[in-house]
């Protein structure tokens, strides 16, 4: 969700109205994604280098965060969405930690859409912590060595239980990954728009859909009209 910043500067708005607005992109697009009948959506909300910001920017933002989860919770869970969240915990205040304890809590049961909210998230801390969990199981003699496979390393991940996402998408026009998920993105397809987050909507969802169902995947192996070829 990249370009809140941007959106509101272009407004002569300050940024907060700009992350105000990217809550209300987030809103939109999980019921888009839940009518498009979409599975997992995963947002990268607070990256764990999103702490170098200014203390007041940082503030607000784990003060919209706090606000999403106690006004949107009830809907949400109403709406049988399902909240998992990845990331660090033990770095964040404990009143934010009871809160997302408390959406994963409430909606564990829930089978439509499963909400992925990356909070405090880095992809190589997650790939650590995932080391961390295995080698104390290893030292505690529940994981032997030689059964670690990429599997196993998986199942260590923040995503355990959460397939690999099919289809990643960046707005605001920048091209990097900024270290989000670079374990499970091995195969994902990247999609890449222009508008900044709070102008994203329903057709932009669908027009990124879209665009993924023209992609070859092929995971290293040959496309099915080839294969068919021989
Ligand atoms: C994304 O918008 C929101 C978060 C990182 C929380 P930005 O804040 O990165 O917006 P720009 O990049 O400055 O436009
Ligand atoms: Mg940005």
């Amino acid at each position: 969700m990249d370009g809140n910043g941007r959106w509101a500067a272009g407004r002569g708005l300050p940024r907060l109205e700009g992350h105000r607005r990217g809550v209300e992109a987030l809103r939109r697009t999980v019921r888009a994604a839940t009518d498009l009948g979409v599975e997992y959506l995963t947002f990268f909300s607070f990256s764990s280098e999103n702490w170098r910001r200014p203390a007041q920017e940082v503030s607000d933002l784990m003060g919209l965060l706090k606000l999403f989860i106690r006004r949107d919770l009830a809907t949400l869970h109403d709406s049988n969405v399902r909240i998992r969240v990845i990331g660090g915990r033990d770095d964040l205040s404990p009143d934010i930690r009871a809160l997302l304890d408390e959406a994963e809590t409430t909606t564990r049961g829930n089978t439509a859409l499963t909400l992925v909210i990356a909070f405090n998230y880095g992809a190589r801390a997650e790939i650590v912590r995932a080391a961390r969990r295995i080698a104390l199981g290893v030292m505690e003699g529940v994981i032997a060595p030689s059964s670690i496979d990429e599997n196993l390393f998986a199942r260590h991940l923040d995503t355990t239980g959460i397939p690999d996402p099919d289809l990643l998408i960046r707005t605001s026009g920048e091209q990097r990954v900024s270290n989000f998920l670079l374990w499970q993105l091995a195969y994902t397809e990247f999609v890449f728009v222009e508008q900044h987050w709070p102008d994203f909507d329903r057709s932009t969802l669908e027009d990124a859909i879209r665009e993924y169902g023209r992609r070859d995947r092929r995971f290293g192996a040959l496309s099915s009209a080839e294969a068919k070829v021989g």
